[in-house]
């Protein structure tokens, strides 16, 4: 692949984007207020593009949006035929025939991989969530290690009620957090549930007042920039595939890990 360079601030600003770099800490606002942060195709392959070219050494990415609400899903104008900021929106490409589909297929896939990064072992995704959070809104929420939710959050995984399937890679964050058959409950009745909920079905990792979100926010990347970032990084390797190891695999994991960060820390110590 061709090396990829980092967004410009014109470029992010053209696809409702806003990127704020301060040392180890990257900051990504959802900028399009008057839409509720709607999502376009363009903001997707940004937020790709962003993961991809992130300076050395960052290693929390916190997600917010601004105004009242994190993200009302996907800008209604991708669901119509024509171009949504120059690109074709699913429906032009589909009427391409086979063609076509196979280049949504891939034009998804490119979507996806704005979701996809924030998972990085070497980074801590933080999701700041105000208010509505609806399907890729949701989903971009569920692709962050940790969420907090000011106590206005309302999450909603709208696509079924719209003929559609959650594509934005939200589907299995969402089992592994509230388990299938709960999944299934939120995701076929596309019912909205407040912070409370969220809160109970370990949707969320802290509730806050909403006066209190960004201080929270602060709060939370002071204490996980007070962690080593090697130690941090491995124990996130570990944690990321606990769950399809079984007990010896896992033990053995955590001794192999173990033994490069005593090895690390004995070097250091010379
Ligand atoms: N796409 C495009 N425009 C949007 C979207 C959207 N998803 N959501 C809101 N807007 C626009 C509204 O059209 C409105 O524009 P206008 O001021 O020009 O009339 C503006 O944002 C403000 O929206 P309101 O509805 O007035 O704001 P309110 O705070 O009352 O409600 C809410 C917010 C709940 C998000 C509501 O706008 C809504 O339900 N939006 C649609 C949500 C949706 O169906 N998303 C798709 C989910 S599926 C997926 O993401 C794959």
């Amino acid at each position: 692949m061709a090396q990829m360079t980092a967004p410009t601030a014109e470029e992010l600003a053209a696809a409702g984007l806003e990127l704020a770099v301060d040392g180890e800490v990257a900051r990504i606002t959802l900028s399009r207020p008057h839409r509720r942060n709607a999502m376009t195709g363009r903001m997707w392959t940004e937020l790709a593009r962003i993961g991809h070219t992130l300076p050395q050494g960052v290693r929390i990415v916190v997600v917010t949006g601004k105004g009242p609400a994190f993200s009302s899903g996907i800008d209604l104008d991708m669901f119509r035929p024509g171009d949504v900021d120059g690109v074709p929106t699913p429906l032009t490409l589909l009427s391409r025939g086979p063609e076509g589909a196979a280049a949504l297929e891939q034009t998804i896939a490119s979507y996806q991989e704005g979701f996809l990064w924030l998972r990085r072992a070497d980074l801590v995704s933080v999701a700041a969530v105000r208010g509505h959070a609806i399907g890729a809104g949701f989903q971009l929420a569920l692709s962050c290690d940790i969420r907090i939710l000011s106590d206005t959050a309302q999450l909603c995984m709208k696509e079924p009620a719209l003929g559609l399937v959650p594509d934005l890679t939200g589907t299995k964050p969402l089992v592994e957090l509230v388990g299938v058959n709960r999944a299934v409950e939120l995701c076929l009745t596309a019912r909205t549930i407040d912070a409370a909920e969220a809160d109970r079905l370990r949707l969320a990792e802290r509730v806050v007042p909403d006066a209190e979100l960004e201080t929270a926010v602060d709060d939370l990347v002071a204490q996980l920039l007070a962690v080593p970032a090697d130690a941090a990084r491995a124990t996130k390797e570990l944690l990321l595939q606990a769950g399809r190891n079984d007990l010896e695999t896992q033990a053995a994991a955590e001794r192999t890990a173990q033994l490069a960060r005593l090895a690390a820390l004995a070097a250091h110590s010379r």
